[in-house]
């Protein structure tokens, strides 16, 4: 497993590693919640649990896609797929397409079910067709397929795609699938016209990944001989913006946050902002790398009982009620959903 591909994929994890701070620029310290002194609320009622379309998640954090197609990410696929068992959290895989040209990374991907019976995703770039999507499914046995949109991160690779004709697939997977497809950014955030244009062909769920935490255009930058392309490192929407851009579709579809999410706090806001659901990739890859599979268990269960905790301060019993809580914004945000009319 030394092909490029497997080499492209280890050179990820390092870079996302070198580049690891752990302040994200997400846009959370924008938008804060108001104190209540008076909440009337045990905190040994509260509900963890929430849904992606009809698939129930026990805890409302996964670990987002990230690793596998080479010797040293089948590693790391093990070892976070140890951490989502022992806190019953769900896991995505990096992107398999690896492993349909190349059946020796197969493996790297499937040890995650190996380990783990809890809820995993299977994960594909959007160029892909029905039979890729249907073969990664079955790569991981499943309970949801992710299809990541990497647009700036394609175009910023050398040996990236330069066409980018991804609908009709897209619309071909989510009406011949029947397991939760959701349709994923990669740290760039989405628009509200992106999210329309989902929509109108049968999403049902999307992951709005935006900007603040790994940013594959540093990343990509950074592999390329002549690091030119570095002004594109603030290309994108801010993980709140996009969750801004989000919320008014969160009555009809599922939305994912994610993007240098970093602790409970963010995880809560992100679920006010509308959120079912939220993915964590370099946080966790930082801690399994820096601090061992132990101490990310200690970290992830602590990450629970933060939110139980933010919840019990906002008397909410569960993620629903926590949806409906509204935060206060900073000016900026305010001037941003003006120009964008999302008022
Ligand atoms: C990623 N990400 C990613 N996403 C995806 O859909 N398929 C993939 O194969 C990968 N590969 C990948 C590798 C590594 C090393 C990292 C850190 C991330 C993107 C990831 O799922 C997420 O959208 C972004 O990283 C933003 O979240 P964080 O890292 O800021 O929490």
């Amino acid at each position: 497993m030394t092909s490029q591909h497997s080499q492209r994929k280890n050179e990820h994890v390092s870079l996302a590693e070198k580049f690891f701070d752990n302040h994200s620029k997400s846009g959370f310290d924008n938008v804060r919640f108001i104190h209540q002194s008076l909440p009337e609320i045990n905190l040994n009622e509260i509900d963890l649990s929430t849904n992606i379309q009809d698939l129930k998640l026990d805890f409302p954090f996964y670990i987002e896609a990230m690793t596998g197609g080479s010797d040293y990410t089948k590693k790391l696929n093990d070892k976070l797929s140890k951490v989502a068992k022992a806190t019953g959290i769900a896991m995505a895989t990096g992107s398999q397409s690896i492993a349909l040209k190349d059946s020796s990374t197969v493996e790297s991907f499937a040890v995650a079910r190996k380990n783990y019976d809890g809820p995993i995703f299977a994960n594909i770039g959007a160029s892909h067709n029905l039979s890729d999507a249907k073969k990664v499914i079955k790569m991981v046995n499943a309970d949801a397929l992710e299809i990541h949109i990497n647009v700036a991160q394609e175009l910023i690779m050398p040996e990236g795609e330069r066409k980018f004709y991804w609908l009709d697939n897209i619309q071909n997977i989510v009406s011949n699938i029947n397991i939760p497809v959701i349709v994923k950014e990669v740290g760039f955030g989405m628009a509200k016209e992106t999210i329309q244009k989902l929509k109108s062909i049968g999403v049902k769920n999307i992951n709005i990944s935006g900007r603040g935490g790994t940013n594959f255009a540093t990343i990509e930058n950074f592999r390329r001989h002549n690091k030119e392309l570095n002004y594109l490192s603030t290309w994108g929407q801010t993980t709140v913006e996009s969750l801004l851009e989000a919320y008014s579709f969160s009555s009809d579809l599922s939305i994912i946050s994610s993007g240098g999410i970093r602790n409970p706090l963010d995880i809560a806001k992100s679920i006010a902002l509308g959120s079912n659901a939220v993915g964590m990739s370099g946080f966790i890859l930082n801690s399994v790398i820096k601090n061992g599979i132990e101490e990310t268990i200690n970290q992830i269960n602590e990450f629970k009982n933060g939110l139980k905790i933010i919840m019990t301060l906002l008397s909410c019993r569960t993620i629903y009620e926590l949806q409906q809580k509204k935060l206060v914004l900073d000016s900026k945000l305010v001037a941003y959903l003006q120009q964008r009319s999302l008022s």
